[in-house]
């Protein structure tokens, strides 16, 4: 701890940063502009980040992909994973597969829990409660263990070994894109994005949790409307730990999109809450919200347009635009 208040008053008089040095105040953070950031990882812990870490000499990121393991669970195996390898066929014949049922793709972020991370875990129980889907579950914790900026760097590489990954699935099974659905949290948002531009927008659907912000707005492997039929992004932490600008056909601005009711001043907790209000909408469906103008109106939380349901399962959901509505505090919200 000691040593962490050094290091943090070091950065702050060494380059005249404007960093807090209280973790949860981000009141000094400006978005492509700070060079530092207390970013909480999936299990909690803050990590203070340095946007400017010289990442020259990692090559590991160009070669991430290869390391992407690629858990299956169905109804008949919802705890326990099976493996399936990436030109292995019979890993795919020796498993739970069912090519007749639609399949859904999950990718987590910055975390050290890889496949076993909460939202892995929710948003599993919450889809299996609905239909017997084919869910596989991307662990890429080989990567996301490490640096922030090395993982942002790796998304593409991991995003497009999803893509190939899937794409080889599908032919191996006779399987179709029409029926698959891509969702991931935070940085795994824009994974989900790579895999859909790798497998050239042929995915039914993507849906991207809280798409990180932190190096993202002016990326041009962020997640994108042309990665899929319909890409739809929920932001419950935008400006901070999610991206702010609009990246889908459809983005939801719940409770204005960046702070979330129930959540306080913890950042992971507003985070959080893109999948867990996708998991809500699973069974209830009344997460319902309304067509806004433009993004201040979004942001400010005060739209009155067309309805749109947040979230749910439809493949076949098409819209467009920008929605927001407000939720409540506690599950299912
Ligand atoms: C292919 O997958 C099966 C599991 O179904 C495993 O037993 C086998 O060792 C794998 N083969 C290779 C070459 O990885």
């Amino acid at each position: 701890m000691k040593h962490l208040v050094v290091f943090v008053a070091c950065i702050s008089l060494c380059y005249g940063s404007t960093i807090s040095r209280i973790p949860y105040d981000y009141s000094h953070y400006v978005d492509g502009e700070s060079r530092f950031i207390w970013m909480p990882r999936d299990d909690g812990e803050l990590v203070l980040v340095d946007l400017w870490e010289d990442i020259n000499n990692r090559r590991e990121s160009k070669t991430a992909g290869a390391s992407n393991l690629y858990w299956l669970y169905t109804r008949r195996n919802p705890e326990e994973y099976q493996l399936l390898i990436h030109g292995n066929e019979s890993s795919i014949i020796n498993s739970n597969f069912q090519a007749d049922k639609p399949t859904i793709v999950q990718v987590h972020g910055w975390s050290t829990t890889g496949g076993n991370s909460v939202f892995n875990r929710v948003t599993k129980k919450a889809l299996l409660e609905v239909e017997d889907y084919n869910i596989i579950v991307v662990d890429w914790r080989a990567i996301s263990t490490g640096s922030y900026v090395v993982s942002v760097n790796a998304v593409p590489s991991v995003g497009e070994s999803i893509g190939l990954f899937v794409d080889w699935l599908l032919t191996t099974t006779d399987g179709s894109w029409n029926k698959v659905h891509l969702i991931g949290f935070s940085l795994g948002a824009h994974a989900i994005g790579n895999a859909g531009r790798a497998a050239g927008g042929r995915a039914a659907r993507l849906t991207g949790f809280d798409p990180a912000g932190p190096l993202w707005r002016l990326n041009s492997n962020r997640l994108a409307s042309s990665n899929g039929q319909y890409v739809e992004a929920i932001h419950t932490n935008a400006g901070v730990m999610g991206i702010l600008i609009p990246v889908g056909d459809v983005d939801f601005y719940p409770n204005g999109g960046a702070l979330q009711p129930g959540c306080g001043a913890d950042p992971n907790c507003h985070h959080d809450r893109a999948y867990e209000f996708f998991a809500a909408s699973i069974s209830t469906g009344h997460l319902v919200g309304q067509k806004c103008e433009d993004l201040t109106e979004a942001t400010a939380g005060r739209c009155s347009g067309t309805p749109l349901s947040l979230g749910g399962t439809d493949l076949n959901k098409r819209a467009s635009g920008l929605y927001a509505m407000r939720t409540g505090d506690t599950w299912p919200f």
